[in-house]
This record gives structure tokens, C-alpha cells and sequence, in this order.
């Protein structure tokens, strides 16, 4: 990612507000090709490139102005150094696709002691994140902007650096697995990354995501144990999914909400 530290900064009064938000995650999927079709979800296609440059020249500058103290970004031979980022080594927390951060934002301000690193790969929800987290003065939560697989393995460094995993209302990207955030590729390369006792947390109020996101834990094979979330909110409290947009939508709907929990024993590959 192309570091934004030589643009002119931008005061953050003159930020545009947050784009009008989630309105992406509601159109239907653009593409009506079949199932199998993206083979590598490094390559976009088309309708997902016209997306990442639709950013208003408002939200533009506010990436401009935000980005060099909020945002990660990583190159092949400089990989994200977390505990660098914050000048502390603490509880570290990831959410993988953030949208426009709504979560991020409640949490981080809720649990100051910890750290928090935020990925999405929707631009504009990037920006509104960024805005957010400015917005509340928060200094313990940063964004990094990609696809979950892709930063994983190649921004992230091989080690135990994750205590805790958020995926809140992932997209279900129904007949297109490859881009769906909880898939093998995802999973192996986050059991590398999770410290011993680490939790991955999950919350849907789609009916079939936990059965899928189930089947993709058990053949990872790699030690995710799950445990009632419960178990983890009661006696730690403050950690419970904090509620959103798509969690009042899922109440409008008089959708179930899933909240799963899995943790993982050994931090072996
Ligand atoms: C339905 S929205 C939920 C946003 C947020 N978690 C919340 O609860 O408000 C799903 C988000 O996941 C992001 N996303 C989907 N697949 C992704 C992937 N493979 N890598 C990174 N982000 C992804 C989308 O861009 C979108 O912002």
C-alpha cells in the first residue's frame, strides 16, 4: 500500500461526515457469474475496482489527513510491527472486516488498556472508519485496508500476536467462497497468528454462516476448541459483541443473531 504521508494534512473539521453507510454490504452481489469463477481473490473484478475508486473528494482528503496517524500500512519486506504501531505491547485485538467501524469504535474506546487493529477491503467503509476512530479520539485502535487472507499472510508477521478475532456480520458471499472472510486460508493463516488461549469470536444473523464457518474450524484441524461466549463475557465482562447497525437491522427483521466463540489450544501450525 502506497504510504499517504507526503499529502498535505487536512484539518478534521473539514472532513466529510461517514458515507452514507453500509449500503454496500445491502446491494446484491453484482455478478451474477456462477460459483468457481474467482479463483484468486487478489484479482477484483471490475465491479469491485469502480467500488474501491468511488471515494468523494471529501472522503479523499480525510483518508489523506487520517491515514498517516490511523492507518497500517505494509509493504512485502515491511511487514505491520503491531505492538511499533501503538509503543505498546498489549492485549491485541482484530476485527476483520470492520465496514465503516461502527464495533471498532464502541470497543476501543470501552477498553482502552487493549489495542486494536481493524481490515476491511471496502474503501469508502475505510475512510468512515478512520473518521470514527478520529471522531472519539481514540488512540489504541488502527486500519488496514485489504483483503483478510491477503494482509494476513503477507502484512503480518509469523507469530502470536492476536489475543482476541472479531467477525461481526460477515458477508456470507453466497456461490463465492473464495471471498468469503471465514475460509481455510483465512483460518490457517490466523491459528499462526493467535496467542495461546486466543478467542475468535463470530456473530451472524445469517441461518447457515455458523454451520459453514463450523465445518471450515473443524477442517483447519488446528486445535479451535468452541466454547459458549458466555463463558468468556461473564467472569472478564465488557467483552460482549457490542450492538450495531447490523445487529438492530437483524432485530428488525426478527432475525436470530449467532454468536459463536472458538479458542484455540496450541499455537502449533
Ligand atoms: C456486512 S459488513 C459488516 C461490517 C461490520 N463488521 C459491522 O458489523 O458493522 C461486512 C464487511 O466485511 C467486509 N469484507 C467482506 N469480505 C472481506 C474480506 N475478504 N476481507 C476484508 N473485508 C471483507 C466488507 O467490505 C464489509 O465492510
Amino acid at each position: 500500500m502506497i504510504s499517504l504521508a507526503w499529502l498535505p494534512s487536512v484539518p478534521t473539521s473539514r472532513l466529510a461526515p461517514p458515507p452514507r453507510a453500509h449500503a454496500h454490504c445491502h446491494a446484491p452481489h453484482p455478478d451474477p457469474r456462477p460459483h468457481g469463477r474467482y479463483r484468486n481473490p487478489t484479482v477484483r473484478p471490475a465491479w469491485y475496482r469502480r467500488r474501491q475508486r468511488s471515494l468523494t473528494p471529501a472522503q479523499r482528503r480525510a483518508e489523506a489527513a487520517l491515514w498517516p496517524s490511523l492507518g497500517l500500512s505494509w509493504a512485502h519486506a515491511r511487514r505491520i510491527d503491531v505492538a511499533a504501531a501503538f509503543g505498546r505491547d498489549a492485549r491485541t485485538v482484530l476485527e476483520l472486516g470492520c465496514g465503516t467501524g461502527e464495533a471498532l469504535a464502541a470497543l476501543a474506546a470501552a477498553r482502552p488498556a487493549e489495542v486494536f487493529v481493524a481490515v476491511d477491503w471496502y474503501r469508502a467503509g475505510v475512510a468512515a472508519a478512520l473518521q470514527r476512530v478520529d471522531a472519539a479520539g481514540l488512540t489504541n485502535a488502527r486500519l488496514v485496508r485489504g483483503d483478510a487472507a491477503t494482509l494476513l499472510e503477507r502484512a503480518l508477521p509469523v507469530a502470536p500476536l492476536f489475543d482476541e478475532v472479531l467477525v461481526f456480520f460477515p458477508d456470507p458471499w453466497r456461490g463465492s467462497e473464495e471471498r468469503r472472510i471465514l475460509r481455510q486460508a483465512v483460518v490457517r493463516q490466523l491459528r499462526a497468528r493467535m496467542r495461546p488461549g486466543g478467542l475468535l469470536r463470530i456473530g451472524t444473523d445469517v441461518e447457515d454462516y455458523p454451520s459453514k464457518a463450523r465445518a471450515v474450524l473443524t477442517e483447519d484441524g488446528g486445535g479451535w476448541r468452541e466454547i459458549p461466549c458466555e463463558e468468556y463475557e461473564g467472569p472478564r465482562g465488557g467483552h460482549a459483541r457490542p450492538e450495531t447497525y447490523y445487529a438492530r437491522e437483524a432485530a428488525r427483521k426478527e432475525n436470530t443473531i449467532h454468536d459463536l466463540c472458538f479458542t484455540i489450544d496450541s499455537d502449533d501450525e
